[in-house]
């Protein structure tokens, strides 16, 4: 396996008030790229922690996060934004859209830095709006939208710069199961397209999906499998 993302003994710990929870300690793994990993564990484990470390909003207390041979601790503050901005696509379980801005506009939003046209923005996201099914809604606000069309506005904003990894933490957590099932679709579409994906979530229903899955507990990897295309377990392979 050719590893695009690795985690060397990564532990994160959070101070407050004189006491430190360790979120993770000691997390080592690789992912190649094109794999479709679902991260599990019960509340607490570690996951959106985890998630956060790849994504480089959060950097670990020790250990090494690489992705495409870049090591993200070792960038700036700058240097790890550029770094979401052209790798990352991350979909949080509350959605955390902009309320004061329209579907269009939110899903705009990672593009603002890019040398491109007010179109060719507009353009790229009612694209990305009609892919997850919401043409017709692109001037709606948040609060003029369901939980489950917000969810996919916030899908459609963390794929609009076209990211080679695509972090989602528990985003069919808050729907339906008919919303959460197209929600799942529209993230083997974008498997099936060759990228990277990590979700976190709690649903079992929701690991078929994926081509391996890596369970957490207590901030420790407990167990790491891969699927076979049938879904079903299989051994690790050396
Ligand atoms: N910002 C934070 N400050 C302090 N403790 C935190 C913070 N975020 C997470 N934790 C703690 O770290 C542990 C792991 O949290 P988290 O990564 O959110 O787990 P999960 O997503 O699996 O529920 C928990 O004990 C949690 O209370
Ligand atoms: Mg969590």
């Amino acid at each position: 396996m050719d590893p695009f993302i690795e985690l060397d003994n990564v532990s994160m710990l959070y101070g407050s008030n004189g006491t430190i929870a360790a979120a993770l300690r000691g997390v080592s793994f690789s992912i190649a790229a094109g794999e479709y990993v679902a991260i599990t564990g019960e509340s607490g484990a570690g996951k959106s922690t985890l998630l956060t470390l790849l994504g480089g909003l959060q950097v670990p207390t020790s250990g090494r996060v690489v992705m495409g041979g870049i090591d993200l601790s070792g960038l700036s503050a700058d240097g790890l934004a550029d770094f979401r901005k052209q790798t990352i696509g991350f979909v949080f379980q509350a959605y955390h859209l902009l309320p004061y801005l329209t579907a269009r506009e939110n899903v705009i939003v990672p593009l603002s830095p890019e040398r491109m046209s007010s179109r060719e923005k507009a353009d790229r996201a009612d694209g990305l709006l009609e892919t997850v099914g919401l043409s017709g809604k692109e001037n709606r606000l948040p609060s003029e939208l369901s939980g489950g069309e917000c969810q996919r506005v916030a899908i459609a904003r963390a794929l609009v710069h076209d990211p080679a990894v695509l972090l989602a933490d528990e985003p069919t957590g808050n729907l339906d199961t008919t919303t959460g099932e197209q929600i799942l679709d529209l993230f083997s579409e974008w498997h099936g397209r060759g990228k990277t994906v990590l979700m976190v979530t709690h649903n079992r229903a929701n690991l078929s999906r994926a081509t391996r899955t890596v369970r957490l507990r207590d901030g420790l990897v407990e167990e790491d499998r891969r699927m076979s295309p049938s879904g079903r377990a299989m051994g690790l392979p050396g």
